[in-house]
């Protein structure tokens, strides 16, 4: 295999990395550019330029998902490459961003070394992988496997905008999101390149990490309803206290989590909205987003049906109203084990690698209704991410984006088995 190391180019992955990290909401903290927004249509521009640039064709698809296409040598079903450049709020310059910019930059490496895959190369921005304003998360990954419903496209963030009206301004076509879905195997591998988001590499002394799996996540939005009352002349054992029901939910969710099961089992609530959220009224409405990831379908369930068991149980002894939405699910993937095998050979010829399983979902989840997928991973300073503080090391992501490259060379040659 022509040795594309030489191709491998730090400066300019600094260089990307950094201009994309200018086109931020600064009115909030950290790098964040949440989807939908100027600043993400800021990013998408330059993005659509960078494309252009190298020689790829650049489309918006139906879901708005920005993609740039490069012609391969051979009838064939293209090679994704992809990811996502929205942030949380709040978030780095590092997560979701160093996927797409992977393809960028091996779309450039390819062009430099003379090299014309057999595949097609797509290389993909999928709107907003992130949980967003409307409660859904991978919105365009999920759009372009057909699994956006029109429940969802329906849904408003809370301003009012329907998620149908936003992907339209993102210039996507909503009403032919099915009809142009991707079907099972129109794509030949999905591949993604990201930061591990966790302490694995960086404690082990790996540069890569060949990804066997990812979580399944299942969100719910928790409505509380109580009695808002006078926070002094209301005696404790008269109260309809929507905050306190939801402390106790809360705490059941981090107790069943914590026990112990065949897989590692996470449970969160990172956001909440308390009313009246006065100091001296006791709040008589409160809505929470709460999150379960597991590998285990089978145990995400459970736990979701023991939260809402015991939850009756507290609105019966607090007199409260709780109600539980579903707002997404996303499935556990396993990576095929042969497609393992050609990650591990391509990140081995690279730099010091192990395999692990990923915490955190990514579009790749969405992908893998379609096709195979394969993801790789680079170090996270003190396993930090969703926060300013996360950063990997422009040689570290370079790395990835070698090994990244190696790995669709050595598929390119031969994807029969997958
Ligand atoms: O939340 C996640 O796992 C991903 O970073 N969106
Ligand atoms: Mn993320
Ligand atoms: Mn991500």
């Amino acid at each position: 295999m022509k040795d594309i190391s030489p191709f491998r180019n730090v400066e300019r992955i600094r260089h990307n990395i950094e201009t994309l990290s200018t086109f931020v909401d600064t009115s909030k903290p950290g790098w964040t550019r949440r989807p939908f927004t100027s600043w993400y249509g800021q990013g998408r521009d330059w993005l659509k330029q960078q494309m252009q640039a190298c020689g790829m064709e650049v489309e918006i698809d139906a879901s708005s998902n920005l993609i740039g296409k490069m012609k391969g040598s051979d009838d064939l079903k293209p090679i994704m490459v992809g990811s996502h450049t929205d942030t949380v709020t709040g978030g780095g310059r590092f997560d979701g961003i160093i996927g797409v910019l992977a393809g960028l930059e091996i779309a450039n490496m390819l062009k430099e070394a003379g090299i014309t895959l057999r595949h097609p190369l797509e290389v993909v921005d999928f709107t907003a992988e992130e949980p967003s304003e409307f409660g859904i998360s991978t919105i365009g990954s999920r759009g372009m496997v057909n699994n956006l419903s029109q429940e969802m496209l329906e849904r408003n963030d809370p301003s009012g905008l329907t998620l149908k009206d936003a992907i339209k301004m993102a210039g996507g076509d909503p009403n032919t999101i099915a009809e142009n879905a991707r079907k099972k195997d129109d794509v030949a591998l999905y591949l993604e390149l990201h930061i591990e988001q966790g302490p694995v590499l960086e404690q082990s002394n790996h540069k890569l990490g060949v990804v066997t799996g990812i979580v399944g996540i299942h969100r719910y939005r928790v409505t509380v309803k109580g009695k808002p009352n006078h926070a002094g002349t209301t005696p404790m054992n008269m109260r309809m206290d929507a905050l306190t029901g939801a402390s106790q939910i809360i705490l059941e969710l981090e107790y069943l989590c914590g026990l112990n099961y065949s897989e590692p089992v996470v449970g969160t609530v990172g956001k909440m909205n308390v009313e009246p959220n006065a100091s001296n009224v006791i709040p008589g409405r409160v809505v929470f987003e709460l999150e379960v990831r597991s590998h285990d379908t089978e145990i995400l369930e459970r736990i979701i049906a023991k939260l809402i068991e015991k939850s009756a149980e507290i609105s019966e002894v607090r007199g409260l109203k709780i109600s539980f939405d579903c707002l997404s699910k996303s499935e556990p993937i396993r990576v095929a084990s042969q497609v393992q095998d050609v990650l591990r050979e391509a990140c081995q010829a690279t730099a010091p690698a192990i395999s692990l399983p990923s915490g955190a979902g990514h579009d790749a989840n969405q992908l893998a209704r379609i096709t195979s997928i394969a993801m790789i991973f680079v170090p996270s300073q003190d396993g930090r991410s969703h926060c300013p503080e996360e950063w990997t090391s422009y040689e570290d992501v370079a790395l990835g984006v070698e090994a990244l490259a190696r790995a669709i060379l050595l598929f390119d040659k031969n994807l029969d088995f997958v």
